[in-house]
C-alpha cells in the first residue's frame, strides 16, 4: 500500500526492508539479503556503521543544524580534508547528487559570464548518462522519458554519443560551450567506464577551448 507515495518509483510490492546490519538487509518478514545496491554506492561504509553511528549520535547530542549563515568548524576541517586530497580548491556541500550537479552547472555558467562571455551556456553531455531528476539536471542527462511535460524549446545542452571524440568536437565551441559533464563511469548507460585515453582527450579538448569539465 503505497497510495499516499507520489508515484515516481515502483519498488518491489511485498518486500519491506526493517534494518540493516553491514553488508547485509533484513527485511520486516525476517529475509536477509547481501545488498549489492548499497542505496546506489551511498551506503558503501555499510549499515549502521557502528564507527559512523557514534559520530553521527554526538554530533546529534551535540549541534543539529545553523544553516549556512552561520560558520560551522567540521564542516571547514572536512573540506580542508577533502582539498587536501583531491585536485580541488574549494568544496560546496550538498545534500544530493541532483543538487551537487545543479551546483557545477550553475559555477560553470557563471565562469564564463564573471570572464565577460555571457553567451558561453551550453553544456555537452554523453548519451545515456544520468546527472539526476531535479529539473536542470534532467535537462543535463536528456533522457526524453524523464524530460516529458516538463519543457519548451531548447535547453542549452547537446549531447553526444559515447566516447565520440567527432561528435563531441563538432559540438564544443569557444562561443557558446561552458561545460563538458561526464560519468567516468557510466551508471545507467550500463556501467560503461570511458577509456582514460577518452578522458584525456575530453581534458586536452577542454584546455584548448577553455571549456569547464564536470566530473
Ligand atoms: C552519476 C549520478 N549523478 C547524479 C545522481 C543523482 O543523485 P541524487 O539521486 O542523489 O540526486 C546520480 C544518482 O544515482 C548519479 O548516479
Amino acid at each position: 500500500m503505497r497510495s499516499q507515495m507520489m508515484p515516481t518509483y515502483s519498488p518491489p510490492e511485498n518486500m519491506e526492508v526493517s534494518h540493516g546490519e553491514g553488508i547485509y538487509l533484513y527485511t520486516a518478514d525476517g529475509q536477509k539479503y547481501i545488498d549489492c545496491v548499497s542505496g546506489i554506492a551511498v551506503n558503501c561504509f555499510g549499515h549502521a556503521n557502528p564507527e559512523l553511528v557514534k559520530v553521527l549520535k554526538k554530533q546529534a547530542e551535540r549541534l543539529w543544524h545553523v544553516s549556512n549563515m552561520f560558520r560551522v568548524p567540521e564542516a571547514e576541517k572536512l573540506a580542508q580534508t577533502l582539498v587536501d586530497h583531491s585536485f580541488g580548491d574549494h568544496v560546496f556541500f550538498a545534500n544530493s547528487g541532483g543538487e551537487a550537479v545543479e551546483a557545477a552547472v550553475k559555477a560553470a555558467r557563471r565562469y564564463h559570464h564573471c570572464k565577460g562571455h555571457p553567451e558561453r551556456k551550453r553544456i555537452v553531455a554523453f548519451e545515456s548518462c544520468f546527472h539526476g531528476r531535479t529539473t536542470m539536471t534532467v535537462a543535463v542527462t536528456g533522457n526524453k522519458a524523464q524530460m516529458e511535460g516538463f519543457f519548451n524549446g531548447d535547453l542549452d545542452c547537446d549531447h553526444v554519443p559515447f566516447e565520440d571524440m567527432d561528435a563531441l568536437k563538432a559540438v564544443v565551441s569557444k562561443e557558446k560551450t561552458a561545460a563538458i559533464i561526464l560519468e567516468p563511469v557510466q551508471g545507467e548507460g550500463g556501467v560503461r567506464p570511458f577509456t582514460n585515453e577518452f578522458i584525456k582527450a575530453v581534458r586536452e579538448l577542454c584546455d584548448e577551448t577553455g571549456t569547464l569539465l564536470i566530473f
